[in-house]
């Protein structure tokens, strides 16, 4: 029963992205062989830099295999390489066989993959593609889409205010996560135009490491200083950077008046929507993004290779690597609400006592 519920579910996904499911063996190349029990590894990259892979992926990934009936253990490397690598080890060795991993840059993470794939287990990147590897397959959202809402949003909030040749400042993702690449691909092909025409003025731009957003908040303290306060929009890669830059616009009573983007529609940063205090956000589903890359996994797991219908080709190595990339939706106050409808945040976890009157007016009842 079960089992038909996630099938069901998760074709009807792969359906919409255009994707044909369909079991074949003859392609695979690992040793993961149907006589082995399905046993699959997930490695988280931290908790910190967003509250996604603690409260979404964990959860929905968990949720799948469960209702699959497929073993699994998901861990977490809490930013730290070694660890990364450790837990790896203690999975292959502990017989998993499929693995699944968000790196934490594409070195270590190409490392990871390639001892999978020594001793003949499958292997899927998932959220981040992990350049010059050699997983299976990479399951995401289309990253360059998210980075355009971001810069689409911006350029509404921006227009809104009718601020006239806006200063904008970029916070830029973590150097090493070839997405923060995407997102600013993304963002830059709306906002760059605008810069060089004069419409707008490119202000200060840092990638913050490891999005860690402590140091996003110290970054763009020094970006408001270095400007003196003339910062009038503020594209922050996501919602843990954006709340970052609003703490710090807080601080000097700017908040509000400097739209801040996002993406990740996690409970701060959709409260800081409905506050005013920020521009947008980007929702993902991550419960599709999980259910996708839970039934590729334990294909592989049992040694089959299905098709996903479309690839995305690694600039490191040129290899076009079979992919599944779903679809970003972009959010502003008016629309918070359909990340309730959708069960990705609940209304009690949204709507706190601060928040109940500006969530009635949201039109989340
Ligand atoms: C993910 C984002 C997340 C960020 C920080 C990116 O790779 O796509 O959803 O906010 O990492 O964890």
């Amino acid at each position: 029963m079960r089992r038909g519920i996630l099938t069901i579910a998760t074709v009807g996904l792969l359906v919409t992205g255009g994707v044909a499911a369909c079991g074949d063996d003859s392609g695979s190349d690992n040793d993961a062989g149907s006589d082995k029990k399905p046993k699959i590894g997930v490695i988280l990259p931290d908790s910190k830099s967003s509250g996604r892979w603690e409260n979404a992926d964990r959860k929905f990934l968990e949720a799948a295999f469960k209702a699959a009936g497929v073993e699994a253990v998901i861990q977490n490397a809490q930013d730290d390489k070694n660890q990364f690598q450790t837990i790896a080890d203690q999975m292959i060795t502990g017989g998993v066989t499929a693995l699944m991993i968000v790196n934490l840059d594409s070195g270590t993470g190409k490392a990871v993959l390639e001892r999978a794939k020594s001793q003949g287990v499958a292997t899927i990147d998932y959220d981040r593609l992990t350049l010059g590897g050699s997983a299976e397959y990479y399951v995401s959202f289309d990253n360059e889409v998210v980075g355009k809402l971001q810069g689409e949003g911006l350029t509404k909030c921006l227009t809104d205010k009718g601020v006239q040749k806006p200063v904008v400042a970029y916070l830029n993702g973590s150097p090493t996560d070839n997405n923060a690449t995407l997102f600013k691909n993304g963002y830059d092909s709306v906002l760059k135009p605008k810069f060089d025409s004069g419409e707008y003025v490119k202000g200060p731009e840092q990638s913050v490491p490891a999005w860690d957003n402590a140091q996003g908040a110290t970054l763009f303290e020094q970006m408001l200083t270095q400007t003196g306060g003339k910062i009038d929009g503020v594209l922050a890669a996501n919602d843990g950077l954006g709340n970052a830059a609003i703490s710090v616009l807080k601080k000097n009573k700017l908040n509000g008046k400097v739209p801040v983007t996002g993406q990740d529609a996690d409970v701060q940063g959709l409260q800081n929507i409905l506050a005013g205090d920020q521009c947008m956000t980007v929702y993902k589903a991550i419960k599709q993004e999980a259910d996708a890359a839970a039934e590729l996994a334990i294909g592989l797991a049992k040694g089959e290779r299905k098709e996903t219908g479309q690839t995305v080709k690694d600039p490191e190595s040129g290899r076009d690597v079979p992919s599944v990339l779903l679809t970003p939706k972009l959010i502003f106050k008016e629309n918070v609400k359909d990340v309730v409808a959708d069960g990705f945040v609940t209304k009690e976890a949204l709507c706190t006592a601060e928040y109940a009157k500006l969530c009635a007016e949201a039109g989340i009842s």
